[in-house]
């Protein structure tokens, strides 16, 4: 098994559809993270913004601020469901979001599972997870979504996507580059991102986060989502 890991939860898989917290699955996660720490891994998490983020960017939008105080109001909320997580995980968890790389390195220096946010406009939570990696030289990044991996399409939208199980960085900038870029418009993953795992080839993984079991399959190197690696 990998010795450290960085885990990025998408925010949408921290609430229901209802929009409500959703407590369960943030108390399964807490236990899975908790597992893997006492299995001996080191461990970083990003818990990304999720729709109260693009909630409140549409409206921000609305009143035609720059992006880069809209991409503020994304970073505030992913570091609020942090802050739910850390919660969830009691004294196992660092106790604040590292808010920039010096802060992760002081938290680095104590035996607790790190937990954050974002860190600065113009990038997505998944930027965050792969600088954290690469910081940190991690052997994986564990990207849980709301879908199963890669998709040739959006599987929401075209029936017929079929999903990709293994793709090199090139194939993958390819598929990212048909995505936007705007403040809480982020589909896949972002080009910082994909630039960080590329130069630093990061084993990346893309799974099914609503079954927080597939973190601990994909840690213990199961076939399972995407693997995005060097060929
Ligand atoms: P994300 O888009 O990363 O959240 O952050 P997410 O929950 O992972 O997204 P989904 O639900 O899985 O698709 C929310 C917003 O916060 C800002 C961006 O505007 C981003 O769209 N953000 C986040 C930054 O500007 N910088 C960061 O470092 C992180």
């Amino acid at each position: 098994m990998v010795k450290s890991v960085v885990v990025k939860i998408g925010g949408s898989l921290i609430f229901t559809e209802k929009g409500d917290v959703n407590v369960d699955r943030i108390s399964q996660y807490a236990q899975v993270l908790s597992t893997l720490k006492d299995d001996g891994m080191n461990l970083c998490v990003v818990v990304g913004g999720g729709k109260a983020a693009r909630d409140f960017i549409k409206v921000l939008h609305k009143f035609n601020v720059p992006e880069a105080q809209s991409d503020m109001m994304g970073i505030r909320v992913s570091r609020i469901n942090a802050l739910l997580l850390i919660a969830a995980l009691g004294k196992a968890a660092y106790p604040c979001p590292p808010r920039e790389i010096p802060e992760l390195a002081k938290a680095l220096t104590t035996d607790k599972i790190i937990v954050m946010g974002g860190i600065q406009p113009g990038q997505s939570t998944n930027a965050v997870a792969a600088v954290v990696a690469e910081y940190t030289r991690s052997d994986m990044l564990i990207n849980a979504t709301s879908v199963d991996g890669v998709y040739t399409d959006d599987p929401k939208e075209d029936p017929n996507a079929k999903k990709i199980d293994e793709l090199d960085y090139d194939d993958f900038q390819e598929l990212v580059i048909k995505k936007g870029s705007r403040a809480g418009e982020y589909a896949l993953f972002d080009l910082v991102a994909l630039k960080i795992v590329s130069r630093s080839s990061i084993l990346t993984k893309i799974i099914n986060g609503s079954d927080p079991n597939n973190i601990l399959r994909a840690a213990k190197g199961e076939k399972i989502g995407t693997t995005i690696h060097r060929r």
